[in-house]
């Protein structure tokens, strides 16, 4: 399901009402996806097993925390004061549920969450609020390198069956959790309300499924399995059928 009809919105005092609320709302959780993953990276420099990946993980930081300012910008062109709302936020740690001092769980998150996080700001770039989809031209093409090297970790991860044994470990733990904090529920009103405004333009089920088949197809080469179902029902995340029928095809 995909609109395309809502009518642009270009500045930010032609947002109001209740698509001001909402937008503020997308923007807001993308505020906080941005910030705790720049700090996540910026931990990780310590953590990194060499140079070249102390190298990337600075680099990593300093790009999360220009798109963190650019949300910042854009809250404050919107009356909104970005420090208030960072300070909201949970600790970055307890908000990814990610130990901050373990490389294996850094190299498991740049795999999976930093890119849930990339597969929302893809359709924030086609958003009808064009302030914002403006911006995320060039975060869209940070992430693709920070996805490059999730998955170059991957391939480095499966090349022992006992790492591969522990990556997919604790992927069995941050995949459900990446589900619930990246998404949200996959249907309801805030989510038709979104279509209808253009805010986004696909449902949030199509763009689960478009990131676990983007997964998949990493995944299945190297031998790494979705999570049981199980992982999910414990987290209380709510799977669509046809959520459910990408998950079993790689159990
Ligand atoms: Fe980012
Ligand atoms: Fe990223």
């Amino acid at each position: 399901m995909s609109n395309t009809n809502a009518p642009t919105v270009y500045t930010a005092a032609d947002a109001t009402g209740d698509y001001r609320d909402m937008l503020l709302r997308l923007m807001t959780r993308q505020l906080y996806a941005e910030t705790a993953t720049a700090e996540v990276f910026g931990r990780s420099i310590g953590v990194a097993p060499t140079w070249r990946e102390k190298h990337l993980a600075a680099e990593f930081a300093l790009e999360e925390a220009q798109h963190s300012q650019m949300l910042c910008n854009l809250l404050a062109d919107l009356g909104e004061d970005p420090e208030s709302l960072i300070a909201n936020r949970p600790a970055a740690a307890s908000f990814w549920n990610v130990d901050l001092d373990n490389w294996l769980h850094i190299a498991v998150f740049n795999f999976t969450v930093d890119r849930a996080g990339s597969q929302q700001i893809m359709e924030y770039r086609e958003s009808s609020y064009l302030p914002w989809a403006e911006k995320m031209v060039v975060v869209l093409e940070d992430e693709e390198e920070h996805y490059k090297n999730g998955v170059e970790n991957l391939r480095e991860f499966s090349s022992a069956p006992e790492q591969l044994g522990k990556f997919q470990s604790v992927y069995n733990d941050m995949l459900p959790i990446t589900l619930k904090r990246a998404f949200g529920r996959p249907d309801g009103p805030d989510n038709e309300f979104c279509l209808r405004t253009g805010l986004k333009r696909h449902s949030t089920e199509d763009v689960i499924n478009r990131y676990l088949i983007e997964m998949r197809s990493y995944m299945d080469p190297v031998g790494l399995k979705f999570p049981p179902l199980e992982r999910f029902a414990a987290e209380n995340v709510h799977l669509v059928d046809s959520t459910r029928q990408i998950l079993n095809s790689l159990l």
